[in-house]
């Protein structure tokens, strides 16, 4: 058992909230890098201090609470998307952070807690995380760009005062993130707790399609070559060609465009846009890939546009650790008895990248109508909290 405080945890929630608080609501915009998301960090790393954690930046910003000794390692990021909710992130770092101060007040196993950099992607997925675990290196992640040109070397200058060395994964014995559900199926069904069985894998690159700039008045539309014409009808062929290969599981979005020059009286000369697909299986993956390339180019040569691909990032699906996972269910079974399921994620986490270091798992509480990445994004305190129970004991349970 570690007693963990909900009192302080919650304060604690809101005390981050501050950081970048906007919008209606417990809306947050703190991306990574951003001066919220160092002063953020800056706090935590306080905070960690408070609780008898070392504090360690690592060069790319991931912040670790150290405890002595091996010890299980808790946590998520508390960088936001560019309009995000509270607990996104947060809630998996404050929890690890209550947990593991209620830990060592009572002289319970020693729990550190870790809030990786940029897992919302700014520069690419789950960079930080990605970087720790080795599924991305640093020369490479260095020469990402964040959709206005910014390199991730130059934005992680941003934080050089405070940065160390990486941590060694070797003085954790386990992973565990708690996180929002960030989908409806806890809240339609009125249940507390979901422990996540795997993360489905994702794809994710920025595709420009060029045509021709000319004046929007004069130029007859059969002598257009229209970038975002091109656009339209990629997005048109590609959802209709996709139906062969997909489940109802797998999604795929447009997220980015950006139109040069994006103006009204231009025919647009360029379109540039994010394509980001995810499914639980690597093959459709691989399959799905194919399609948009193919669907780019023949779009490309039937509109008399050029195309370039940018870099492909990805993760690969990953199931959680069974014993860590078996802790979890033992826990939900114990605070929330009939009110719990085993269940996949949609969305991406750190644990995925940890997965590669160490036994890790998951648990999800409800959300709201089933709304996050938006400023709208929200879970009941009584759901944090039991959450939050659930947690602590499956730490104490697996320590
Ligand atoms: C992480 O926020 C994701 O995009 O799933
Ligand atoms: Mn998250
Ligand atoms: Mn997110």
């Amino acid at each position: 058992m570690i007693a963990v405080n909900p009192e302080r945890f919650l304060e604690n929630l809101h005390r981050l909230r501050a950081f970048g608080a906007a919008g209606v609501g417990r809306g947050v915009v703190r991306p990574a890098f951003s001066a919220a998301d160092i002063a953020a960090r800056d706090w935590l790393a306080g905070e960690m201090r408070a609780a008898g954690l070392t504090p360690q930046f690592d060069p790319v910003g991931s912040l670790f609470g150290l405890a002595e000794g091996r010890s299980v390692l808790v946590g998520s990021h508390s960088d936001s998307q560019p309009e995000g909710g509270w607990l996104d992130g947060a809630l998996g770092v404050i929890a690890g952070l209550e947990i593991a101060r209620a830990s060592h007040e009572a002289g319970g196993p020693p729990v550190s807690v870790v809030s990786f950099q940029d897992e919302e992607g700014r520069f690419g997925v789950t960079t930080g995380s990605a970087i720790w675990a080795g599924n991305l290196s640093l020369e490479e992640a260095d020469r990402l760009t964040d959709r206005d040109g910014v390199t991730f070397a130059g934005a992680r200058a941003a934080m050089a005062h405070l940065v160390g060395d990486f941590v060694d994964s070797a003085r954790f014995t386990g992973f565990f993130e708690m996180h929002i559900e960030q989908g409806p199926w806890l809240y339609e069904a009125g249940e507390a707790v979901g422990v996540v069985t795997d993360i489905v894998g994702i794809r994710d690159m920025r595709i420009t399609l060029e045509g021709e700039q000319n004046h929007a008045g004069t130029t007859p539309m059969h002598r257009r070559r229209d970038a975002f014409q091109g656009l339209a009808r990629f997005n048109t062929l590609l959802n209709e060609r996709l139906r062969n290969v997909v489940t109802p599981q797998t999604v795929w979005t447009i997220g980015h465009v950006r139109l040069h020059p994006d103006a009204h009286s231009i025919v647009p000369g360029r379109a540039t846009f994010s394509m980001q697909w995810r499914d639980g299986d690597a093959d459709r993956l691989g399959r799905m890939e194919a399609i948009i390339r193919t669907t780019a180019q023949d779009v490309a040569q039937e509109m008399g546009l050029r195309v370039t691909f940018g870099d492909l990032l990805g993760l690969e699906p990953v199931a959680m650790d069974a014993r860590l996972r078996d802790a979890l269910c033992q826990s939900a079974e114990a605070h929330a008895p009939g009110r719990w399921r085993r269940m996949p994620s949609g969305a991406l986490h750190d644990a995925t990248n940890v997965a590669r270091l160490l036994p890790t798992a998951m648990l999800f509480v409800p959300s709201i109508d089933g709304i996050s990445h938006a400023f709208a994004e929200d879970t009941a305190e009584t759901d944090l909290v039991a959450g939050l129970k659930v947690l602590a004991e499956a730490v104490a349970r697996a320590a």
